[in-house]
């Protein structure tokens, strides 16, 4: 294998699509392969927090963040040092340093002297991968390798902050909620949607989005207004009555909103591959990874708005 190829890796999140961050022609392939407009940054990967220093500065409060988080679903956006291309940065001065909480990744990455740049393995705007085939359906052609390490645990990509003056600015919700980080870091935390700090370059308003339309509403109401198409529907734990053409997906049957995160862009993928007309789902309790996945369902119904 070349040193500059891309590899698919398994992490606790969703897949990522791998190569060598110090590495520009490989970093290139990454924004080529993925359609990702050159702008928007890559997040490196380390085995552990003692490897993050070559690359990037811990200031005392992302250390904390660190030392309660990682590895786990928390990227951290740090002042990164002249070695990390500015590629990698689309560049800034900051750059997104994630340690994934996978056996497998996490033994190649101690394996290597660099860091992995990835984002998640899918075509740009579509929806992230949570398994191998996931990552081969999208990218299949572009890569050499996809490392198998199952379906991933959480099913939505890692939270990220950065560190400011006196608060710490949530970028993405995931896994680590607001409430954690504001006990670890003792801060408030700004949520940028809501306050003129700046959007982070990837979080733009559609994304996560499937081909199908997709609709977030009462599922029961939307039904009705739909009796001609074929319909399939997301829910968190319910089945709903009065659909003829279509098919229910019920994420977590028992309720359990973790699990329902799990299989989300599972379900997704599977909706897009059976070119249903439309997605009709519901705002998930949004509490806990509620949250996320209700964000990246606005997201996903964006693009059709
Ligand atoms: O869970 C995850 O974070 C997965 C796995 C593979 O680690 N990765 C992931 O990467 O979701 P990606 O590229 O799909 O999303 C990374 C987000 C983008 O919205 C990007 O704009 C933002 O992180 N980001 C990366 N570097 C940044 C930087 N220097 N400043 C601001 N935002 C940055
Ligand atoms: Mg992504």
């Amino acid at each position: 294998m070349e040193l500059n190829e891309l590899v698919g890796i398994p992490t606790e999140t969703v897949y990522g699509l791998a190569a060598n961050a110090l590495n520009e022609e490989a970093v290139i392939k990454i924004y080529r392969a993925k359609d990702r407009p050159s702008f928007n940054p890559l997040i490196i990967h380390l085995p552990s927090i003692s490897a993050i220093e070559p690359y990037a500065v811990l200031d005392p409060i992302s250390e904390k963040l660190a030392h309660a988080f990682m590895p786990g679903p928390l990227t951290l956006l740090l002042n990164k040092k002249d070695i990390i291309p500015d590629l990698v940065t689309a560049n800034s001065k900051k750059v997104a340093v994630r340690i994934p909480q996978h056996p497998l990744t996490l033994k190649l990455l101690d394996l290597l002297n660099f860091p992995l740049a990835a984002p998640s393995a899918n075509k740009s705007g579509y929806v992230s991968a949570t398994s191998a085939q996931h990552v081969i359906d999208g990218l299949g052609i572009d890569i050499a390798y996809v490392l198998d390490g199952g379906l991933c645990d959480v099913g939505l990509e890692s939270t990220i902050v950065e560190v400011v003056e006196n608060a710490v600015i949530m970028h993405r919700i995931g896994a680590i909620s607001a409430e954690e980080i504001a006990l670890v870091s003792q801060l408030k935390v700004i949520d940028p949607a809501k306050s003129d700090s700046p959007v982070t370059p990837g979080q733009m308003k559609s994304h996560y989005a499937t081909n199908v339309p997709l609709y977030i509403g009462n599922i029961e109401a939307m039904i009705q207004e739909h009796p001609t198409k074929n319909i399939a529907t997301i829910s968190f734990n319910k089945s709903y009555d009065g659909l003829i053409n279509g098919h229910q997906y019920v994420l977590s049957p028992n309720g359990d909103i973790n699990e329902a995160a799990q299989h989300l862009f599972a379900v997704m993928r599977l909706i897009d591959d059976f070119h249903f007309d439309i997605i009709l789902t519901e705002r998930f309790p949004n509490e806990g990874l509620g949250r996320a996945i209700n964000e990246r369902l606005e997201r996903a119904q964006a693009i059709h708005k």
